[in-house]
């Protein structure tokens, strides 16, 4: 796919420019214990289903305790927590400090900082290998180019499986975004970036994996398909 429309750069500095403001504050809210509206309350429920399939499957792998688990796009740091809870060895990486500060901070106060190394970073740049990588409602910020690009980054800092999530097409999505999106008016804030059944195709096979599970998981208006996959 020809890079004529996609700037890597440009997109990247506006998700961090959100994330350390208005994202922040919008995101933790909804990943903490907040009041929230029904519609952002679904978002947080669904969340929390997607956190829970994603460490059952992260769990069958078998990986031997301190294996060591690449959090990319950790943002406040609940999964990141969860693993260090369980005995791994963290790495947390995140585009944005304020995300990365909020999450340095709650594992202090859960303790199990020791177990978190915290980087502020992009999955093109952080570096290491990982027994596993996750990566969980990051990739639906980025479009079908820029999704690919990322994903073979995440796929070369393991050489076992990547779980994450992305935001598969659905007409019935692609119409309400045009018609005024995802989120009734005054609760929307970001674009969710909607990639095809081909897209992710040829994502997996640049990156050379293979999915090993997929599940949809949608509650309210918190919709996202969950995939493990691993090295051809
Ligand atoms: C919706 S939040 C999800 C946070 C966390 N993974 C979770 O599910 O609780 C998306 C996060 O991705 C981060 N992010 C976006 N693009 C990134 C990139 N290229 N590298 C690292 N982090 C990124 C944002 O700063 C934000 O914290």
């Amino acid at each position: 796919m020809s890079s004529t429309s996609f700037n890597a750069d440009e997109h990247k500095n506006m998700l961090r420019t959100y994330f350390n403001g208005q994202g922040f504050h919008r995101w933790a809210s909804i990943y903490g214990n907040d009041k929230l509206s029904s519609v952002r309350n679904t978002v947080r429920q669904g969340h929390a289903v997607m956190m829970d399939k994603a460490f059952d499957w992260l769990q069958q792998l078998g990986l031997p305790e301190g294996a060591t688990i690449l959090d990319a796009g950790c943002g406040t740091g609940l999964f990141s927590i969860r693993l260090a809870k369980a005995g791994y060895q963290v790495k947390s990486v995140d585009i944005a400090s304020q995300m990365v500060d909020k999450a340095k901070a709650d594992a202090i106060k859960q303790g199990v900082k020791k177990n978190i190394e915290f980087e502020v970073n992009t999955i093109e740049s952080v570096s290491g290998t990982y027994d596993a990588v996750v990566c969980f409602d990051v990739l639906i910020h980025y479009p079908a180019e820029g999704f690919a690009q990322a994903f073979g980054n995440l796929s070369r800092l393991t050489k076992g499986s990547v779980i994450f999530t992305y935001a598969p097409y659905n007409r019935i999505l692609a119409l309400q975004h045009w018609i005024g999106g995802y989120f009734p008016k005054k609760e929307r804030r970001t674009t969710i970036q909607m990639i095809t059944d081909e897209q992710m195709r040829r994502a997996m096979s640049g990156a050379g994996m293979q999915v090993d599970k997929r599940e949809k998981i949608s509650w309210g208006f918190y919709h996202t398909m969950l995939m493990s996959a691993s090295h051809n």
